[in-house]
């Protein structure tokens, strides 16, 4: 069990270069299932759940090779993989669901354990599934697992309606499409930089695809996918995390390989707060000389203000001048940190949906647990302003979505260690 102490206070100043998007990443692995060959994909960070689904990889056939210095996976395919994602592996990490659309597409069946719920909430998979029916694939829940079984003939391209442009549900939906017979569109599709990035993946692979990073995907089904060669879009949730610091701490970060058009509601909430945001090459930079003004938020699907970095802003909010109403509208669970930041003296009362906090000029130091990646994110920003001694605990939770989170903040002039705990289990 290993915590990061903080000693709140400093303000942080200098650079961070961003990796690759874990929410990425890990679908374009999934998405090597596609073609057999070597698929080799760069700039993928060096995490736990990388390591998950390399295993996943293999379970289902493929010889995986992963390269922390390089950042980069190798994937060999061969012409049969197997069907099955095992609960010890899907239950450690849910993004293992992104193999279901590859696996139907590729062999004509899946067997892919039910993720079940999770900290930030219940995530259904009613879209995937129905979406898959539509392609002529029986699905049933049988002992656990979503057992799927497509025509003799393959899935069938159709128009499919999400009622809710969902980024998984969308991953399956495309990744079923493109070896499918005839024209599968997707309407209310989600429209992440993820999503652009694993589309402009199976375009290199083969696929024809039109209306990337449009709510209307239409997919013509290809009889076959080559692999290829492919480099991870930055994860402009960990630039979003670094922005915030800056302006948390009242300092000035330059945020190298990073995209700023894919966080650009949240840096213009950033300005409101009081922050100057400018474009450097590759990258952005923001500063911030006084205490941030708060901030309304309101979470919704690309290219609304992103769900994962609402913790962060409700740090932010949490030490500035005024109060701000923030709404959560994709994850019924992801308030449950606010107990956490309430810890540190934060004055936040949610209800549903919302949250009202009230800034405060001081927050105090105090033991908190992470309840997920972007809540531990949100408390470590948090401590880095608190009075005194932050120990955030479980940050097993963060280590999932940032590489090397505490050396970065170090370089940059935080006060932050990880060490051990006695913590009984
Ligand atoms: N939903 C359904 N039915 C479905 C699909 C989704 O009800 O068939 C609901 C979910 O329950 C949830 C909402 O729709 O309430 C959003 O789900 P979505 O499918 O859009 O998200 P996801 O694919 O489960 C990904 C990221 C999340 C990120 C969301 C939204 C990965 C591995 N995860 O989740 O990232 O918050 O999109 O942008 O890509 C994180 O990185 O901390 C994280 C949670």
């Amino acid at each position: 069990m290993e915590v990061f102490r903080i000693q709140g206070g400093h303000r942080l100043s200098g650079e961070v270069r961003i990796t690759g998007a874990k929410n990425s990443s890990l679908k374009l692995m999934a998405a090597a299932l596609l073609a057999s060959g070597k698929t080799t994909i760069h700039s993928v960070p060096n995490i736990l759940d990388v390591t998950i689904m390399a295993e996943l990889l293999r379970r289902l056939g493929c010889a995986v090779s992963y390269d922390p210095a390089n950042e980069t996976v190798e994937i060999e395919v061969p012409e049969t993989i197997e069907h099955r994602a095992d609960y010890d592996l899907v239950r450690r990490m849910r993004a293992s669901i992104a193999v279901l659309g590859p696996l139907v597409a590729r062999t004509g069946s899946a067997d892919v354990a039910l993720p079940g719920g999770d900290a930030i909430g219940s995530r259904g998979l009613d879209m995937h599934i129905a979406g898959l029916e539509r392609m002529g694939a029986s699905v049933t829940n049988e002992h656990g697992y979503l057992v799927v079984q497509a025509p003799s003939t393959g899935l069938v391209g159709t128009q499919v309606y999400l009622d809710f442009p969902s980024v998984g549900a969308t991953e399956t939906l495309l990744m079923a499409g493109v070896l499918a017979v005839g024209k599968t569109v997707i309407d209310n599709a989600a429209r992440e930089p993820e999503i652009v990035d694993i589309c402009e993946m199976l375009i290199k692979m083969g696929a024809d695809i039109e209306g990337v990073g449009t709510s209307l995907i239409t997919i013509n089904g290809v009889s076959e996918l080559t692999p290829t060669e492919h480099t991870t879009v930055p994860d402009r949730i960990v630039a979003g995390t670094w922005a915030v610091a800056a302006a948390i701490t009242q300092g000035q970060i330059k945020i190298q390989n990073s995209n700023p058009e894919h966080i650009a509601l949240a840096l213009d909430k950033l300005v409101a707060a009081g922050a100057n945001v400018s474009d450097i090459e590759n990258g952005f930079q923001v500063s911030m000389d006084k205490r941030p003004k708060a901030v309304d938020i309101i979470t919704l699907p690309y290219p609304g203000f992103a769900t994962d970095l609402q913790p962060q802003f409700i740090a932010l909010n949490a030490i500035a001048e005024g109060q701000a109403m923030v709404t959560e509208n994709l994850f019924e669970a992801r308030f449950r940190f606010v107990q956490e930041l309430s810890r540190l003296g934060a004055e936040v009362r949610t209800d549903g949906h919302h949250a009202l906090v009230k800034g405060r000029a001081h927050l105090s130091g105090a033991p908190v647990e992470a309840t997920d990646i972007r809540a531990g994110a949100g408390l470590v920003l948090a401590g880095l302003v608190a009075e005194g001694e932050t120990t955030v605990h479980a940050i097993e939770h963060i280590d999932r979505g940032y590489v090397s989170f505490e050396k970065d903040l170090t370089k940059l002039g935080a006060i932050i260690s990880r060490e051990k705990t006695q913590d009984f289990s």
